[in-house]
């Protein structure tokens, strides 16, 4: 059970080689000694190092197989988890090459898969494992690309804004089971996957979305934007007519 400060036993990271997910990891390991983590993630070398990391922080620390475009297998790694999960973080996601994810097939249905399809998918199972235990906090990975999709990466906003909507409703039908969901909304975050990409404005840093994680589980909230100015940017810029919108250098 996370304890009254906010502070789980059990947290599970689907994408667990995430540099946002280990973050988050890493907070919550200064903050509880022995934590106990698992990571479910595709098998590897990025996962082994993860292991290494969060061990040496003093965490017990276990690895699950995880795929996210292997969607019948998602039941059986959410249910077949042994602890009690207290915090499940919602990490996996592509951002892909914007030109060819709208141009390419293949490629769009990827990130369609990953991050709409496989996010659902997880999210159902998240919510049956939130009715057996009576408790259980969700933390999705959501994106301000999803609240305005923008024409130079739309087909990844249209991901997130896809799995930021699921997140929302499964937060309002697992409050009935004891349970409660997190969406967050990050600006550009510098990491793995923003590598090499010149930082939008209002860049942040995977250690400050983790501590923003951090107090707004402890604090109850359900939604969140990282940094918290983005909030006010993003309900001014929904609103923008859209042939101002598309001129604006973002
Ligand atoms: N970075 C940003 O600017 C930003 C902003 C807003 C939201 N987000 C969201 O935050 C989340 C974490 O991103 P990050 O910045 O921490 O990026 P990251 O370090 O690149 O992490 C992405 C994760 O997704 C996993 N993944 C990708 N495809 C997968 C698949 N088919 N099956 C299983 N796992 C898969 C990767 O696993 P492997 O190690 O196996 O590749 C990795 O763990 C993502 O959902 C992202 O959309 C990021």
């Amino acid at each position: 059970m996370i304890n009254a400060l906010g502070i789980p036993q059990h947290l599970l990271l689907l994408g667990g080689t995430s540099d946002i997910a280990l973050a988050i990891a890493e907070a919550y390991a200064g903050r509880s000694p022995g934590l106990h983590v698992t990571l479910a993630a595709r098998p590897g070398p990025r996962r082994d190092a993860a292991v290494v990391r969060l061990d040496a922080l003093g965490c017990r620390t276990d690895a699950v197989d995880f795929e996210a475009t292997e969607t019948a297998t998602h039941s059986r790694v959410v249910g077949g988890i042994s602890t009690d999960i207290d915090i499940a973080v919602v990490a996996f996601g592509l951002l892909g090459d914007p030109e060819t994810a709208w141009t390419d097939i293949d490629v769009a249905r990827e990130l369609a898969e990953v991050n709409y399809v496989g996010a659902v998918t997880t999210g159902v199972a998240l919510g049956a494992r939130i009715r057996a235990q009576g408790h259980g906090v969700v933390v999705a990975l959501s994106s301000v690309a999803g609240e305005r999709p923008r024409r130079s990466n739309f087909v990844y906003g249209s991901t997130k804004a896809g799995m930021d909507a699921f997140y929302t409703g499964l937060g309002e039908a697992v409050r009935e089971l004891g349970g409660r969901v997190l969406v967050v909304r990050p600006g550009f975050v510098r990491s793995s996957m923003t590598e090499g990409l010149d930082a939008a404005p209002l860049a942040t840093t995977p250690e400050a979305v983790a501590e923003a994680v951090v107090d707004a589980v402890r604090d109850g909230k359900e939604q969140i934007w990282v940094p918290g100015t983005m909030r006010i940017v993003m309900s001014g810029l929904r609103h923008v007519p859209r042939s101002i919108f598309r001129r604006l250098p973002i």
